[in-house]
């Protein structure tokens, strides 16, 4: 049994990296000898389970907790929190409910596992009954079965060891592992790594997982040779929250943007998961920088090492559990812009974000309504998952009064409002201009030609998904 933290001494060898690993006195002998990123050390060896917690662990109430809730006790105490959950049960008499039979602080701990679990199975699926999150690692979680498609295209071109630089509850390393790597999961703080190490255990995939303490920052300083803590290949996904407010500043994410450069620099089998709203200008030459998009919004924005790296942009979208991928292997500039037409088209999110709009525009034969504005227009409905697909019924000048005439000599009733490039509230305007007519219709309000424009449209068609899914 394989136990791990950041504050026992390494074992011999492991100090000239910088990892710390240490391990139980019932360290199983019958694992795998390999022991990535921590040279020659025998000591790594697959983790099984990280309990029990050392009595010196760090102050954290979370982590005995975890392992009482990873014991047969626990699971049982989870087993009622999520029925006790099904059947409805309000918040006080399901805890008082668990308290009577576990004790308030671990029914306390149950109620939220199983909270969090009926939380993560419309993305996990039956995963979720098995897994370990804490409120934090279940936000900070990208979806697994993106983690999949990842995993595999990082794997493709044969390598089999992968550094997870920053773990938390282990969606990548799992992913990983499917995938048939065997993966070196680190992580600077220790709840995290309990839950990837629990993680890796419940999914059946703890044989290929060894989780370690260690600072990613230090290990991509110390990456030579295309490899990372002895991994040829590396996923680095940084904490961009902190204190619960999301980091805009990619050199304030944890590990900060220099180490992203550096790993892409010194990593050619990498990625990099950062921020969708990601300056294009960041993005170093012979990187592919890739948005992918779900249900019509960005889940995920990747920058890939430079031997994964196959184009420039690339833009990606689920729908139906179908992939569609657009790329350019250069920047295709900006579509034309001219006046409005029949149809207007709202790009996928993922096709803004990744600068590849003018080959939308070039596919419908469509145009820009304004050269600063990613709406198009054409002449023909769309028949592409790349957009929404509005009929333009009117265009005016930005009235309010005026709006409201026309919508209700239209009978329209209920309004959708879109905008894009104008400072209105949607939901403010949908209820202002709410009438009695039994009609539905959207008003998408823009600029023009730089003019402030209404256009009254019929209800979306064709095209593009708006279900969630992935
Ligand atoms: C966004 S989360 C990773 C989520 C994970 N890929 C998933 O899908 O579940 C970032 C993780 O990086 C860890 N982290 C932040 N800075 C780190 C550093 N310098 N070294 C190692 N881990 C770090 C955080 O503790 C956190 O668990």
């Amino acid at each position: 049994m394989l136990w791990h933290g950041n504050r026992a001494p390494a074992v011999a060898g492991v100090g000239r990296l910088p990892v710390s690993l240490w391990h139980s006195t019932q360290e199983s002998a019958s694992r795998s000898t390999w022991s990535p990123g921590v040279g020659d050390v025998g000591a790594a060896r697959p983790v099984r389970h990280a309990w029990p917690v050392a009595p010196d662990f760090p102050e954290n109430v979370l982590l005995p907790r975890l392992a009482w809730l990873l014991g047969p006790e626990g699971a049982a105490a989870v087993a009622l929190a999520a029925r006790l959950q099904g059947d409805g049960t309000d918040l006080l008499p399901g805890l008082g409910r668990l308290r009577a039979e576990v004790g308030a602080d671990n029914a306390g701990a149950a109620w939220e596992l199983a909270r969090l679990r009926a939380r993560a199975r419309p993305v996990f699926g039956a995963d979720a009954d098995v897994l370990f999150f804490t409120a934090d690692t279940l936000e900070q979680a990208g979806r697994p079965r993106l983690a999949e498609r990842r995993a595999a295209r990082l794997l493709a071109g044969g390598a089999d060891s992968v550094a997870d630089l920053g773990c938390a509850s282990g969606t990548d390393t799992v992913a990983l592992a499917r995938a048939g790597a065997r993966v070196l999961a680190v992580d600077v703080d220790p709840v995290a790594r309990e839950l990837t190490a629990a993680n890796a255990e419940a999914l059946g995939v703890a044989d290929d997982v060894w989780v370690v303490a260690g600072d990613a920052v230090e290990l991509v300083a110390a990456a030579r040779g295309g490899e990372v803590a002895g991994c040829g290949a590396a996923v680095l996904d940084p904490a961009r929250r902190a204190g619960g407010r999301r980091q805009l500043d990619p050199d304030r994410w944890s590990p900060p943007w220099s180490t992203v450069a550096l790993l892409l620099d010194r990593m050619p089998t990498c990625v990099v998961k950062v921020a969708p709203g990601l300056d294009h200008d960041r993005v170093p030459d012979g990187v592919e920088a890739e948005w992918v998009s779900v249900g019509g919004s960005i889940v995920e924005a990747l920058l890939w090492g430079r031997a994964v790296s196959s184009t420039w942009r690339r833009a990606t979208l689920v729908h139906d559990g179908e992939v569609h991928e657009m790329t350019a292997d250069a920047d295709p500039g900006p579509a034309t812009a001219g006046p409005v037409r029949s149809w207007l088209h709202e790009p996928d999110p993922a096709v803004i974000r990744s600068g590849l709009v003018s080959l939308v525009a070039a596919d419908l034969d469509a145009t820009l309504v304004d050269p600063t504005i990613a709406y198009l227009t054409s002449d023909a409905r769309a028949g592409t998952p790349w957009v929404s697909s509005y009929r333009v019924d009117e265009v005016l000048p930005f009235n309010l009064k005026k709006l409201k005439a026309l919508l209700r000599e239209r009978g329209v009733g209920r309004v959708v409002v879109k905008k894009r490039g104008s400072a209105i509230e949607p939901e403010t305007l949908a209820r202002r201009l709410r009438g009695d007519g039994a009609r539905t219709a959207t008003v998408v309000v823009t600029r023009v030609a730089g003019a402030p424009t209404a256009l009254v449209c019929s209800a979306p068609s064709g095209g593009s998904p708006r279900a969630g899914e992935g």
